[in-house]
């Protein structure tokens, strides 16, 4: 509990006694990871709370309570949660999207949102690689695939990911093209990269186009039926972002129209059965979201989220806030 736990705005420094921080993971971090994340709330002299594996938001909401600091990955904190969570002061959403995050809701309790951007990057990018690798072998199913050297690759979204995806895949003696309408052409170039200047462009350029947009309310549903089917032949989609800035049934009926298609995502879509009735050997979802589960990611992912929790309690540093 806070010797002042009125929260009269975003940037209140506290007096510190006794501070809880919950670490809610419905997908739980490595154990190492969590020993780090203890190691630094403990090391300021708080105390540590885990909530992992839970099955229903009650068992959330009651966690909560009596926290003053909540870790999470791609847990949701919504209006409920905020309400619940009377002593809440900070949440801290270790990884990159924080789309899982009520921003509104968390301002209006007065509740500081951030998460930890670039600590899960490499995790993502090498996973996205991989898929890649998967489908282009036809699923490891004993028959003759292709490669991925000298084939275009796009990025779609030249953020933290992208940018880990543009240095593998250039491992890998790909081509790479990237669209991002808020990234600069020279940080591209920079990179290797060459920057094209629509999204139309890319995947009318690239075979292979890797998905790194968050989910917004501009982006959801964006990849659609007609986008999608500006690919080459044999065109194959990779998703290690968000399901929701995928069009499912404008993919569905262009993957019906075209059988040359692959969809391979990180992220189970809504519509998996669908997908995975209608288009054997040519899509592929992982079971559980993989892309930033490596002992690596969930070490600097978490104890970054400790480290900020604790450099915004006792000093009010708010540098990677997003409310
Ligand atoms: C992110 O936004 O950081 C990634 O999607 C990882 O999400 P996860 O922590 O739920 O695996």
């Amino acid at each position: 509990m806070a010797l002042s736990p009125a929260r009269d705005g975003l940037s209140t420094f506290y007096f510190l006694l006794n501070m809880k921080v919950l670490v809610a993971t419905e997908k739980p971090f490595a154990k190492v990871a969590v020993d780090g994340i203890r190691e630094v709330v403990e090391g300021a002299g708080y105390e540590l709370a885990l909530l992992e594996k839970y099955t229903e938001k009650q068992q959330l909401l009651e966690a909560v309570a009596d926290v003053d600091a909540l870790i999470i990955r791609s847990d949701k904190v919504d209006a409920e949660v905020l309400d619940a969570a009377k002593q809440l002061k900070i949440v801290v959403r270790a990884g990159a999207g924080y789309d899982n995050i009520d921003l509104e809701a968390a301002t209006a309790h007065k509740v500081v949102a951030m998460n930890t951007p670039g600590q899960n990057s490499n995790a993502v990018a090498e996973l996205a690689l991989g898929l890649m690798v998967y489908a282009v072998r036809n699923f490891y199913n004993g028959t003759s695939g292709t490669e991925l050297m000298g084939k275009k690759l796009g990025i779609h979204a030249f953020g933290n990911v992208g940018r880990n995806v543009a240095r593998i895949a250039q491992g890998f003696g790909m081509e790479v093209y990237a669209y991002d309408a808020y990234c600069p052409d020279e940080v591209m170039t920079a990179a290797g990269v060459t920057p094209v200047h629509s999204a139309e462009e890319l995947y009318r350029t690239c075979g292979i186009v890797s998905l790194h947009i968050p989910a917004t309310a501009e982006t959801k549903n964006s990849i659609n039926h007609d986008l999608v089917n500006l690919m080459p032949k044999g065109g194959m989609l990779v998703n290690t972002a968000r399901k929701e800035v995928i069009d499912e049934e404008g993919l569905i009926a262009l993957m019906q129209e075209r059988a040359d298609l692959k969809y391979i995502t990180d992220i189970m879509p809504v519509a998996d059965a669908k997908f995975r009735t209608l288009f054997e050997n040519r899509y592929f979802a992982t079971p559980k979201k993989m892309g930033a589960q490596t002992a690596e990611a969930n070490i600097n992912a978490g104890i970054a989220a400790a480290k900020q929790i604790v450099d915004f309690l006792e000093n009010g540093n708010t540098r990677f806030q997003v409310n």
